[in-house]
């Protein structure tokens, strides 16, 4: 195997999926997981985990997330429920909706809409007809912008337009911060059914190029 004789490289162009699949899920962690809940036409609500997601841009503000499609070669639930300019919520996991997330990954037929099947409530959208879980933190109200489909990866791109918080975890409305800690979110780690808290959290502050030479020019005076 080539590479460095501390690390050892893999060729992803040669490896089959599932091996390409455990290698990066490994390697990329923690990922925020995306809760997304959809209405289908008949107006049932879907709602399902995705981890393959984040935040890419503030102005304006895009989520991405991808939904890969069933072994079957047909779209998941949550693919078919979003067309071009369609309305989806983020809802973003607290440690405590960590169970009932994972029960909504579980294949209900769509007509069976997850929220309704388990018992998860449910309250409406403001800025988007795609209601939020009334539990969950935080929800991010978007519109989808553009779907990129590179092989069989399908990337969602949506503009958010509206966000919902949990009102403790405002600290100053006005100023819009925000008590991240506050939210409990959690992150899907690698492996079959891993994940891992936002509690060891710790702070750095950012360095101007003019204290990094000052700091370099009197290495003692700190
Ligand atoms: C934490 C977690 C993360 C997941 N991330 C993804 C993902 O990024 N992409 C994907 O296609 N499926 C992912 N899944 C599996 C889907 O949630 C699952 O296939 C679900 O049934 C899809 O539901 P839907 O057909 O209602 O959209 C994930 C499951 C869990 C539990």
């Amino acid at each position: 195997m080539p590479g460095a004789a501390d690390h050892l490289h893999f060729d992803l162009t040669t490896l089959p999926q599932a091996a390409r699949y455990k290698l990066v899920t490994g390697i990329v962690v923690p990922r925020p997981i995306a809760w997304v809940s959809t209405l289908d036409a008949a107006g049932h609500v879907n709602l399902a985990p995705y981890s393959f997601f984040n935040v890419m841009g503030s102005d304006p503000p895009v989520v991405a997330f991808a939904p890969g499609d069933r072994s079957d070669g047909t779209p998941k639930d949550t693919a078919r429920n979003i067309p071009p300019g369609g309305e989806f919520t983020v809802n973003l996991v607290s440690r405590e909706l960590a169970e009932a997330m994972n029960a909504t990954a579980t294949d209900f037929p769509a007509h069976l809409g997850e929220p309704q099947q388990l018992g998860i409530p449910l309250e409406p959208g403001v800025s988007v007809r795609t209601p939020r879980v009334q539990g969950s933190p935080a929800a991010l109200e978007c519109r989808e912008v553009q779907t990129v489909v590179i092989g069989a990866t399908r990337i969602i791109l949506g503009e958010v337009i509206g966000v919902s918080v949990r009102a403790d975890a405002v600290l100053d409305a006005g100023k819009h911060y925000l008590d991240t800690a506050a939210l409990d979110l959690i992150g899907r780690m690698g492996g079959r059914g891993g994940y891992a808290t936002t509690r060891d959290a710790f702070t750095i502050d950012r360095v101007t190029y003019e204290q990094w030479q000052a700091r370099t020019a009197a290495p003692d005076a700190e």
